[in-house]
């Protein structure tokens, strides 16, 4: 129903934050006030990314990052807007980000989070207008005050996340995210400049259909994940990857499916990063009822020791994972 009266009753963003802060013992609506500024910027971010084939904003920003990769100019924008929003609104205290080398201490001394992000989600699309996203996690810092102290604030496991979420710039414009108390996604009404509750208590089927895996690099994957892809042709699984982790791993939450990044000679610890890809996308698939493992270890289990490590990534419906560790652990 897009009926104008069905947005009228329908819950916009800030009002279920408001709804939902009163899950928090003695909350003081700074984590509310963090989320909402986040959203600030995915609205930003939205409408660049919409604008990125007319305002030449579109292409190679002509720098690369720390991991080597090309910077396109939407991840350089999207970086900037975000930070902008996170440290203007003076909840965030330091973030991790793909596009910084380092950590970015926002001289928030009286913030009390940190926030790890990838600011843009599969750059590689950016100029074929396929769908790219934004991935964040939020933690409490654990030092009491003063300047964050990496090891203890930045390089939290995640199971240490307080909140999670992504957005994905796509046909529609979602939020999906978690603060522990479920998933819940809301879809971007342009027109009306707000975030409304559409996918109320999202659940991952435990079954699915879909497998998503970059096939190219078949070749370079261990034995255990060859016979689980293997298996999941006989099963006459749906083969879907589009590129964009955030767009696959959305598909799959929603409908059902396993999203495999393993290791492979170019990236033997996989390709995926734990701080600001695997740790918030783990958080919200346990809460939708999930799993995401890095072949031996649950992601959220991990302790990083290092801004930008990468880790393997197994993730969406359990069973589908169970069977690919099942096959991992057995043809080690
Ligand atoms: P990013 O654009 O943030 O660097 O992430 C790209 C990731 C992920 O979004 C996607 O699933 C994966 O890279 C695709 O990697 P391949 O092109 O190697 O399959
Ligand atoms: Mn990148
Ligand atoms: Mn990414
Ligand atoms: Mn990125």
């Amino acid at each position: 129903d897009h009926s104008p009266l069905a947005y009228s009753v329908g819950i916009t963003l800030d009002r279920f934050i408001k709804l939902k802060q009163g899950d928090f013992p003695f909350a003081s609506g700074e984590l509310s006030q963090l989320l909402r500024d986040i959203a600030l910027a995915a609205k930003i971010v939205n409408r660049e990314t919409n604008r990125a084939g007319l305002a030449n904003i579109g292409g190679a920003f002509g720098q690369t990052n720390s991991h080597g990769e090309e910077q396109q100019k939407l991840d350089v924008i999207a970086n900037i807007r975000f930070i902008r929003a996170l440290s203007k609104g003076g909840e965030v205290c330091a973030i991790v980000s793909e596009e910084e080398d380092a950590v970015i201490d926002l001289q928030n001394t009286s913030g009390k989070y940190v926030v790890a992000i990838d600011p843009l989600d599969g750059s590689s699309n950016i100029d074929v207008n396929i769908s790219i996203g934004t991935i964040f996690s939020i933690y409490r810092r654990k030092s009491p005050v003063g300047q964050p102290i990496e090891q203890k604030d930045i390089m939290q496991p995640g199971h240490q996340q307080v909140a999670a979420g992504y957005v994905l710039y796509g046909s529609s414009t979602m939020l999906v995210y978690t603060t522990g108390n479920g998933v819940n996604g809301f879809t971007y009404e342009n027109s009306l400049g707000e975030f409304f509750l559409s996918h109320p208590d999202i659940k991952a089927p435990l079954d699915g259909e879909i497998y998503s895996i970059n096939e190219g690099l078949e070749h370079e994957w261990e034995p255990g994940i060859k016979s689980f892809i293997h298996t999941c042709k006989t099963q006459k699984l749906q083969s879907r990857y589009i590129g964009s982790l955030v767009a696959d791993f959305h598909r799959n939450l929603l409908k059902g499916g396993i999203y495999l990044y393993p290791s492979t000679l170019k990236n033997p610890s996989g390709k995926l990063r734990l701080l600001y890809e695997a740790n918030a996308l783990a958080f919200i698939i346990e809460q939708a009822g999930g799993l995401a493992s890095d072949g031996k270890r649950r992601i959220l289990d991990i302790q990083a020791n290092s801004l930008h490590q990468r880790t393997p990534l197994l993730i969406g419906s359990r069973n589908l994972v169970h069977e690919a560790l099942i096959n991992l652990n057995i043809k080690q």
